[in-house]
């Protein structure tokens, strides 16, 4: 087999066979296929399409390029959750631990900021001393003893992605659905889960920003999990605002202790509670929604979601310390706050935009291995919807490099939109499948 044949299959709308795509995908994590051949497949791939099947072996060949973990010596249901990346999306942090104080063991892979969306591998790693580099062997002792576990994608677990995805990164083929579906799912499905809950963003923070692209995408991940033999729910929630008042790192990690604290009312805690409680069922702990809901709530009012994670972070080489003192994570030296200059409604919110300041003001990389600010941070004040007064609050910016506070205030005045009218809010959770 050649590579070239493959391309110019592809680049003709061809369907490749399942011993094509193991050609492919083999052949490139071994090195024997170079940078340049993939990526004019890749490109050939997002413009003309892939087929299910291709998809589906395009799964199976990146989760069988590395380890595919089992759990035998855990006896409670595996189940995760993955979220296709927001702004102010810190549920792994809260969910994680309840699911575990409700039976379910969590065996969590996580990723880092990628674009203007944050990470749970850089909030987690807000908390001085936190690995989030475990070994694999470290990472199943963690989860028998804790009922979770929350490490990066290592080595090992989906070799062919890791490559892969710094090829996509690089040459504009992210934002393609079997892409991602293959990326996403190979990573998960070597979890050794028997079950996952996807939360598929959509809106002007999320990266499908279409409804029906983020439906395609929840749809194609759901039914190739179950194929593959897993239980699997998908939620599609409203990306159209920050989840929650803080997008940051530490800022967001202090945000999940209050909620696990038990301050639940917020957006984010109602999210949290929801995905917990799908987790509960999905792990077959309860067949119904409402009991599952109230065990989730219990988790967090009975302190033992908290426990959970004061255990996680022990196990992990963090400082427990800050779940009593948040004081004790990165703070920033400034603070400074934006107010509105018009009186009506909040309408609209570019969320992405929110989410990039807070990138470029250090709270995210310029290059993979590049140094993190973990203190910067921004608290919203107004959320859609929210009447304000000139003068009133919109935003506090928590920061350190003052030489950016005229520019980052600029943009975050213009990633706000006031009216006269009410707008109509769209629902968080907008379709379970
Ligand atoms: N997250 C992933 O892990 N992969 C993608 O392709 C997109 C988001």
């Amino acid at each position: 087999m050649r590579m070239q044949d493959l391309i110019e299959k592809k680049r003709d709308r061809k369907e490749l066979t399942r011993d094509e795509i193991a050609f492919l995908i083999r052949g490139y994590t071994r090195d024997e296929i170079p940078d340049y051949q993939m990526a004019a497949w890749l490109m050939a791939g997002f413009l003309n399409g892939l087929t299910e099947s291709e998809t589906q072996a395009l799964v199976e060949e990146m989760l069988y390029s590395g380890v595919v973990l089992t759990h035998d010596h855990i006896h409670e249901p595996k189940v995760d959750k993955h979220s296709t990346g927001g702004v102010g999306d810190k549920t792994s942090l809260v969910i994680a631990p309840v699911a575990a104080a409700c039976g379910v063991a969590v065996p969590m892979i996580s990723g880092r900021a990628l674009a203007h969306t944050g990470g749970t591998l850089d909030k987690l790693e807000a908390i001085p001393g936190f690995r989030t580099d475990l070994s694999l062997i470290e990472f199943k002792a963690v989860l028998k003893r804790c009922g979770l576990a929350l490490i990066g994608q290592t080595k090992e677990i989906a070799p062919a992605d890791r490559k892969l995805y710094a090829l996509r990164d690089l040459t504009a083929t992210v934002p393609f659905r079997p892409f991602m579906c293959a990326s996403i799912m190979s990573k998960k499905l070597a979890e050794g889960i028997d079950g996952l809950v996807l939360d598929v963003k959509t809106g002007n923070g999320a990266f499908m920003r279409e409804y029906e692209d983020a439906r395609k995408l929840a749809e194609m991940m759901a039914s190739l999990g179950r194929r593959m033999g897993k239980r699997i729910v998908a939620l599609i929630t409203d990306m159209n605002q920050p989840l929650g008042r803080w997008v940051g790192n530490a800022v967001e990690t202090m945000e999940a202790i209050e909620t696990l604290q038990g301050d639940l009312e917020s957006d984010f805690a109602g999210l949290c509670l929801e995905l917990a409680a799908q987790m509960i069922v999905v792990g077959e702990i309860e067949i119904d929604m409402n009991r599952a809901r109230s065990r989730a709530r219990n988790a967090i009012t009975s302190g033992g979601a908290l426990e959970r994670f004061r255990y996680c972070i022990e196990a992990q080489g963090g400082d427990p310390r800050v779940l009593d003192d948040p004081k004790l994570l990165p703070q920033a030296r400034r603070a400074s706050t934006i107010i509105a200059d018009r009186t009506g409604y909040v309408t609209g919110i570019e969320t992405g935009e929110i989410g990039r300041v807070v990138m470029d003001w250090g709270g995210g990389r310029r290059c993979l291995e590049g140094a993190i600010d973990y203190s910067v941070g921004l608290y919203i004040h107004a959320k859609l919807g929210d009447r304000v007064k000139i003068g009133d609050p919109i935003i506090t910016a928590h920061y350190n490099d003052e030489s950016r506070l005229d520019e980052m205030q600029r943009r975050l005045r213009s990633a706000y939109r006031v009216e006269e009218a009410a707008p109509h809010l769209e629902p968080l959770i907008k379709t379970i499948i």
